[in-house]
């Protein structure tokens, strides 16, 4: 009895469990071995049933909580710096001033790990035409949080005048406008869960020259993989 107690202890010294081996091995009766061979077998099911239940814990989380999504961008508001220099009715028209148009953008990141991208890239779109364009630099949405910034863009106001609609728009005072920005980045959440994320956004709003403001804002996202 006391011989058992000993052999089941698990912090037993490995040096002391050894000499009752010695001491006992050859009197070990058959009966007792086989039990510890039953034992065996029970405790191996064991293992194999938590491998199991361990293994499905793993592929439900890679399915869940490690899946990557999609970080989602918004564009919160757009303002444009520069139009009531552009034009007053006290001093006409300027075409030579700068205009900015400033972009207030989100980026919600879902994911247990952070986003980070690379450069990212806004363009301005005027008639089918580009008149302007930046690249923001890279940076880094954190773990399920949400990044703000605001997107600067110069537009080529030289363009914009000598587009075929500007007389008209100009005489509606409402010029639409529309925008593009491509983000591309990476999330990754151990060094097997990892995916490359592009997500990208399309605008089309109106500029309305009376209330220097714009309007009917209509986004819409893509994320391609
Ligand atoms: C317009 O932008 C250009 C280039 O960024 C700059 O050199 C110039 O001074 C700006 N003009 C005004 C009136 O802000
Ligand atoms: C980001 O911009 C820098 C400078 O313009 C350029 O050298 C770099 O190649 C760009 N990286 C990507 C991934 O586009
Ligand atoms: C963006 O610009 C607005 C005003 O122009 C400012 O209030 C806001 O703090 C800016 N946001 C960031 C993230 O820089
Ligand atoms: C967004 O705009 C770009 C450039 O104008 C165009 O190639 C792309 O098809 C547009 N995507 C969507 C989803 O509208
Ligand atoms: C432009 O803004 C003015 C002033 O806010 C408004 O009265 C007018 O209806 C707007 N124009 C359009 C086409 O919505």
């Amino acid at each position: 009895m006391a011989d058992k107690k000993e052999q089941v202890k698990p912090l037993a010294p490995a040096a002391y469990r050894i000499t009752i081996h010695d001491d006992h091995a050859a009197s070990v009766p058959l009966e007792f071995a086989t039990r510890r061979h039953r034992k065996c077998i029970k405790c191996c099911g064991c293992s194999a049933a938590v491998l199991l239940i361990l293994v499905m814990m793993i592929i439900i989380l890679m399915f869940t909580v490690f899946r990557v999504k999609d970080p989602v961008l918004k564009m919160n508001s757009v303002k444009i710096d520069g139009l009531s220099l552009l034009y007053s009715s006290n001093t006409g028209f300027h075409p030579g001033l700068n205009l900015t148009f400033v972009a207030d953008v989100s980026i919600k990141n879902p994911n247990v790990a952070s986003f980070k991208f690379d450069n990212t890239t806004t363009f301005v779109y005027y008639d089918g035409a580009v008149v302007g364009e930046v690249k923001s630099p890279a940076g880094k949405a954190r773990a399920r949080r949400t990044l703000r910034m605001n997107v600067t863009v110069d537009v080529a106001v030289e363009k914009v005048v000598g587009t075929e609609r500007f007389k008209s728009d100009f005489d509606a005072g409402i010029f639409p406008v529309s925008t593009y920005t491509r983000i591309s980045g990476k999330v990754k959440i151990t060094d097997m869960i990892k995916r490359s994320v592009v997500v990208k956004m399309n605008c089309t709003m109106n500029v309305n020259m009376s209330s220097q403001g714009v309007q009917d804002r209509n986004c819409k996202r893509r994320v391609s993989l």
